[in-house]
Parts: C-alpha cells; sequence; structure tokens
C-alpha cells in the first residue's frame, strides 16, 4: 500500500487495487504536487466542506466517477448530476471492499450548514491501520481510539491556529497510542507555518515516530 502526500491536507492512500483520495484541495494550493485534471482515484473521502478539504472533490467526481464518502451535509454540495455517494456520520462504519471505514468525531467546523466535521479509522483488509483526524482540535476521545484501535498511523494536522499545533499533535500521537505520526496542514500559508523538523525531533523524545513528507512524496504504509 502506497501513501502519498498531495499538499495541505490532500492525500491518496493506493492499495494497490483501489486509490482512496482524501480532502483534494489542489486548484489553488501552491503546494499542489498534481492537478485536479490529473488525479485519479475510486474514492473520495471528505473530512469537511471548507475549501481547503472539499477544494476539487465536485470536479474529480464528475470526472472519475469515484464513489464519495462524506457526512449527508457535505454531500449535499455536490452537483445533482453525481449519484456514486456514501453518505455517513459519526460513529458509522462501511464496510467497503478495501477494508472498514469508520467515520469519527473531530472538533472543528464543518463549512456545510447543519453537518458536522469527521476524521476516518479505517481498518485496511490484510492491510494497516489508519487514522486520518482531519482539521481538529486535540480532544480527550484519541485515548478510547488509542484502546479501542491498533493504529499504525495517525495523519494529523501540526500547523496550528486552524487545528491543533505541534504539541497538541505530539499528545494526539501519545492518546492514539500511534506507531508513525503521518503530519499534515502546515505551511502552506504564513499563519499555519510549522519547523516539521523540530516537531520530529520533539515528538521522538516522547517516544512518537513521525513521517514528514513532501507534497508528491510517497512512502510504504
Ligand atoms: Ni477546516
Ligand atoms: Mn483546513
Amino acid at each position: 500500500m502506497k501513501y502519498t502526500f498531495l499538499g495541505h491536507a490532500c492525500f491518496t492512500i493506493d492499495t494497490g487495487k483501489e486509490k482512496l483520495l482524501f480532502d483534494p484541495f489542489l486548484t489553488g494550493n501552491s503546494q499542489a504536487a498534481v492537478s485536479a485534471e490529473d488525479v485519479r482515484c475510486d474514492y473520495i473521502l471528505l473530512s469537511h466542506a471548507h475549501s481547503d478539504h472539499f477544494g476539487d472533490a465536485n470536479e474529480i467526481a464528475l470526472r472519475t466517477g469515484a464513489m464519495v464518502v462524506a457526512i449527508p451535509e457535505v454531500i449535499g454540495l455536490f452537483s445533482k448530476a453525481l449519484s456514486n455517494f456514501q453518505p455517513m456520520n459519526l460513529g458509522g462504519t462501511y464496510h467497503a471492499g478495501f477494508g472498514d471505514v469508520k467515520m469519527v468525531q473531530a472538533f472543528h467546523s464543518c463549512g456545510a450548514a447543519g453537518g458536522t466535521p469527521c476524521g476516518f479509522i479505517i481498518r485496511f483488509k490484510d492491510g494497516p491501520t489508519v487514522y486520518y483526524s482531519g482539521d481538529t482540535a486535540l480532544f480527550g476521545d484519541m485515548k478510547l481510539f488509542g484502546e479501542l484501535y491498533d493504529i499504525d498511523y495517525a495523519i494529523l494536522p501540526i500547523g496550528d491556529n486552524y487545528t491543533m499545533g505541534p504539541d497538541d499533535a505530539i499528545l494526539a500521537g501519545k492518546f492514539l497510542k500511534a506507531k508513525h505520526v503521518i503530519p499534515l496542514h502546515y505551511n502552506t500559508w504564513p499563519v499555519i507555518s510549522q519547523n516539521v523538523k523540530a516537531f520530529q525531533e520533539k515528538a521522538k523524545k516522547e517516544g512518537l515516530d513521525v513521517i514528514p513528507l513532501r507534497p508528491g512524496e510517497s512512502i510504504d504504509l
């Protein structure tokens, strides 16, 4: 399985059979490693509807026919010409071909009226368990996620201002008992600039393995 960081909070996970695209903000993203016209995917998972997450989701769904996984209020923002949706809500699990996708809470705002932001815990079949928190503050139930799931990779924002910052992300990684932390949602704009090397070193002292990636870089999960 391959994780590829595409810039800001956009990434793909390729199982070898299916490609999952998360929070595809590419057009207007100076960090984007691929253009919205060129990205390939079978699923689009959205944490919430802020423009730096929803981004090009509608255009990509129209072009690819990918299944959109999101809460109903976010799905309501898509073109009426589309129908390949998996609407879900907090606490629910979607049993997909590639594994189980659980939608979990995030502490943020949604960007779609009446909606709530979310994160995803994905247990890949014969693969790792991956938690993507979406935009969120630190919250105590991350400890519960750490108890309930054997989290191999926690994909967490570290930018501060709009989300938790580096120190809270270290606490999050500890709460989650994550084997590895992949940071994102930083350095896209000055207001969320962070020194990722300093974050990595501080996290290491707390026993956490941080894997910083530049836009366009991939790792095997
Ligand atoms: Ni947001
Ligand atoms: Mn954001």
